[in-house]
């Protein structure tokens, strides 16, 4: 059973044996702020009250969490989920064998620029709402398979109808009629398409890696971005060493994203910033790629969040509980680590601080598992373990439970 119900005052989620809030303040003294035996209460959108379930305030409607596990709703703060067609025969291709190069992002952008809006929207929502069946309560969406100045603020008016966290993303590749004429593309993205895409925007982002832009470019990219009012991040170091990590931290952006291939001097510079590492597991298992190390980030001192980049290339899936166990299995994190990086991890990726913790005042953004205890998000891999998903104070999930 799933879908929205009509929107109630105010909600009491009692009998919650673990429940995360990563409010390091309270419970149980590690980041994720564990209390056991506990309560919320969610009024007007917010999180009105937390504590324990023995002395919960009465509210209008209750639901009994039956000793299972509450999280922070996941915060996937990267994503390109406004696109048409599939790349199914690219994929098959590269598990025989071939490389990953990102020369497949112009067959999407041939399909995305001959789907109209209403397909573009439909295909968008689907995929949101496939998120929230599997807990994500925050999500970005960048631009990137139009690569006009008309198509680019297509896409971005889509996913302005779906978040606050848009991404224009023109210098994702060079289009095939600018193959000669790489500074004009250049010209264009921080021209015209800029103009017309920055009033649908909130962030600006570049693929600075093999195959895409030097960094020179990206430079240029980001900094007209920040000159129109936007906010940078960047795609980088996922196919290879390069200067993707170092231009981001130079530029305060919020987020270097992938990061397979770090070395110590790209590690000392996050470490010594406010960028956050986003490293996308379910990518690197669709490419076939090195995994991130996000031990040796984490070790090194570095904020690190996870994302699903979900895309038709090289991560087709919408599932942050999947990147949680990819993270624990492959980037040797901790279960706990993982779900800090795909809640906490997230917000601070997006620069947010009023979601991705569960505490007083904060977004009433929340996922009920089906389980005992988060551990079991990488313990039963593939399972559908989200029971119900609240966005806002409404339930916008709800799986009939088999208990
Ligand atoms: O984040 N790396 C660049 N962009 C996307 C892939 C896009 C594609 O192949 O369509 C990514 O993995
Ligand atoms: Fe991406």
């Amino acid at each position: 059973m799933t879908g929205r119900r009509d929107d109630v005052a105010s909600t009491l989620i009692t009998g919650i044996g673990e429940l995360v809030t990563n409010d390091a303040a309270r419970g149980d003294g590690t980041p994720l702020g564990i209390l056991h035996d506990a309560a919320i209460v969610l009024e007007q959108g917010a999180v009105a009250w937390v504590g324990a379930s023995s002395e919960a305030p009465a509210a209008d409607e209750r639901v009994d969490a039956g000793g299972r596990c509450v999280i922070p709703g996941f915060v996937d703060s990267h994503t390109h989920i406004v696109f048409a067609g599939e790349r199914s025969a690219e994929f098959a291709a590269r598990m025989a064998g071939e490389p990953y190069t990102g020369g497949g992002i112009a067959t999407t952008v041939a399909a995305t620029r001959a789907a109209s809006t209403a397909r573009l929207r439909a295909g968008a929502e689907r995929l949101v709402a496939e998120a929230v069946e599997s807990g994500t309560t925050t999500i970005e969406i960048k631009s990137g398979y139009g690569l006009t100045t008309v198509d680019e603020a297509r896409l971005l008016l889509v996913a302005r109808e779906l978040t606050e966290d848009t991404t224009f993303l023109g210098a994702h590749t060079v289009p095939p009629e600018y193959a000669n004429d790489r500074a004009g593309y250049v010209a264009l993205v921080t021209g015209d398409m800029l103009e017309a895409c920055a009033p649908f925007a909130r962030w600006v982002d570049v693929f600075c890696d093999r195959g895409a832009f030097d960094e020179d470019e990206a430079r240029a990219v980001l900094r007209a971005g920040i000159a129109a009012g936007l906010r940078p991040r960047l795609h980088g170091n996922q196919l290879e060493h390069g200067p993707g990590v170092r231009l981001a931290v130079e530029l305060d952006a919020a987020s270097a994203d992938h990061c397979n291939h770090l070395t110590g001097a790209d590690l000392s510079a996050l470490a010594d910033s406010d960028t956050v590492a986003t490293l996308l597991p379910a990518s690197d298992f669709s490419t076939r790629a090195p995994y991130a190390d996000a031990r040796r980030l984490i070790d090194a001192g570095v904020t690190v969040a996870l994302a699903t980049d979900c895309n038709p290339g090289t991560s087709f899936t919408t599932s942050m509980p999947l990147c949680i166990a990819l993270a624990v299995r492959e980037m040797r994190m901790t279960p706990a680590e993982a779900l800090v990086a795909a809640t906490a991890g997230g917000a601070r990726a997006l620069r947010r601080d009023d979601v991705g913790v569960i505490a007083e005042g904060r977004r009433a953004d929340l996922v009920l598992l089906d389980a005992p205890s988060h551990v079991h998000l990488a313990y039963r891999p593939g399972a559908a373990l989200v029971a119900g998903t609240w966005k806002r104070g409404q339930r916008v999930f709800w799986r009939s439970t088999r208990t």
